[in-house]
């Protein structure tokens, strides 16, 4: 086994330095993960842009390879799929794990022969994460659904759309069941469906591929199931709303002046609102936003909702901007149960946070200074990052896979900004 397998990275970052310059954003990784298990429900070859270069998109290649599927992909240029050979249904335990989006091949795999076997997915830990609506979508649809030793298995001769009525709003939910209704006899719709904007891009896929999705980014969305799907030209994916938020947010915390290009303003409009009112200046254009920051930033208070409320995905990154602000800042996190956990990596660099279940209180402090520190999830590990741009001395970033799952190399968007940041291996 090659002695890298056992080489780890760690991020070393010296903070003090106001970002400055223009940056391009990567595609959408929410978006990407829901829209590559979607080409197996396409009847020919189908080519999709815009990737991001991250390893979530990796272990979907391998998992299509897997199933049988030809893929051709070139990072950062584009992935062609030719779903015909596949006559795979199941995904092993290993690729389950690989990241949270792997229970879309559940969808997909229903839709595209009506049999389905994931293990649980994998991804951040960061609450318990049940799937019950997914599997209830399924099980409306006509599928007899199992779950035994942490597998999923899903059967049916026949999918037959009908109206699925979420009990609580569900990203996930919401992109598996479209995935298995694509193809289901007759129109089925969702209720309490999530509005993300990768719910619409997914939604948009599916169209430019002959089925009949409406009502994407509304929470009742209506797909009527289609004999056949073709593709008639490469499909692009949105940027990523997350990437887009982080270097909005890098640039408010080092008082800098940054101009994000290739991004959507009105995906972010919730976090727009907040660093305006945290004092920061945003400036809104086509498809770019700058962000620019002088003075001290004012404690702000907010609370995570589904879309379009504010992201519980840039909450640990906002906390991570806040933590020298004058004041309280107060966070509710109502989506997650467990989405706090880099606050203990947080509160090594010297930040004064106290959580209470689903609150946590920022006492702003004047300084932050560089330490040792571990990425617990995605987010939190962008939280880490951020918080070392605007700390006194050296911060170290380890565990750094957690990372790499979700931005397409963002030490070289932050490098290219002016900050002292590296990647090396120890
Ligand atoms: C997606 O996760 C994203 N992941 C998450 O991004 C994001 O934080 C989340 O949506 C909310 O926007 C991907 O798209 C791959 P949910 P998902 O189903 O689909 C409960 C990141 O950092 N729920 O909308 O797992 C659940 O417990 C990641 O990019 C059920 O109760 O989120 C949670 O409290 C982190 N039963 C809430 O709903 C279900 O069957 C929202 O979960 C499903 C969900």
């Amino acid at each position: 086994m090659p002695d890298t397998m056992f080489m780890k990275e760690r991020m070393l970052i010296t903070g003090g330095h106001a970002l400055q310059g223009t940056v391009h954003i990567s595609g959408g990784k929410n978006t990407a993960v829901a829209v590559i298990p979607a080409t197996l429900l396409c009847d020919e070859p189908c080519t999709i842009e815009n990737l991001p270069d991250i390893s979530d998109v990796h272990a979907l290649v391998d998992i299509l390879c897997s199933l049988g599927a030809k893929v051709n992909y070139e990072p950062n240029r584009f992935m062609t799929v030719d779903p015909r050979p596949a006559e795979g249904w199941q995904v092993s335990y290993r690729d389950s794990q690989r990241l949270r989006a792997s229970y879309y091949l559940l969808g997909a795999l229903l839709g595209r022969r009506g049999q389905a076997e994931v293990y649980q997915p994998g991804g951040c830990e960061i609450g318990s994460r049940p799937i019950d609506q997914h599997l209830k979508g399924f099980r409306m649809l006509g599928a007899n659904v199992e779950q035994m030793g942490g597998r999923i298995k899903a059967k049916a001769d026949v999918l037959t759309g009908t109206d699925v009525v979420f009990d609580c709003v569900s990203v996930g939910a919401t992109i598996n069941v479209m995935l298995a209704a694509a193809k289901a006899h007759g129109t089925t719709i969702i209720y309490n469906a999530a509005k993300e904007p990768h719910v619409v891009d997914l939604a948009n896929f599916l169209n430019s591929m002959g089925c009949r999705v409406k009502g994407a980014g509304t929470d009742v969305i209506r797909i009527r199931g289609v004999e056949k799907l073709q593709s008639r030209r490469p499909y692009a994916v949105i940027p990523d709303q997350i990437e887009t938020g982080t270097l909005m947010i890098a640039a408010a915390a080092t008082h800098g002046d940054v101009t994000i290009c290739g991004c959507i303003p009105t995906h972010m409009e919730a976090l727009t609102a907040k660093l305006l009112e945290m004092g920061a200046r945003v400036e809104e254009r086509d498809d770019a936003i700058r962000v620019r920051s002088i003075g001290d930033h004012r404690a702000v208070t907010f609370k995570t909702q589904v879309y379009p409320g504010f992201p519980t995905d840039a909450q640990p990154v906002l906390m991570a901007a806040l933590l020298r602000s004058e004041g309280c800042t107060v966070f509710v996190e109502n989506i997650f149960e467990n989405r706090y956990r880099h606050v203990d990596e947080l509160s090594r660099m010297g930040a004064e946070i106290r959580v209470a279940g689903r609150v946590a209180v920022v006492n702003g402090v004047r300084t932050l200074h560089g330490a040792a520190v571990k990425c617990t999830d995605l987010r939190g590990g962008a939280a880490l990052v951020i918080a070392g741009l605007s700390a006194e001395g050296t911060t170290r970033v380890t565990e750094l896979t957690h990372i790499d799952r979700g931005y397409d190399a963002i030490e070289r968007d932050l490098a290219a900004l002016g900050a002292q940041i590296r990647r090396e291996t120890t």
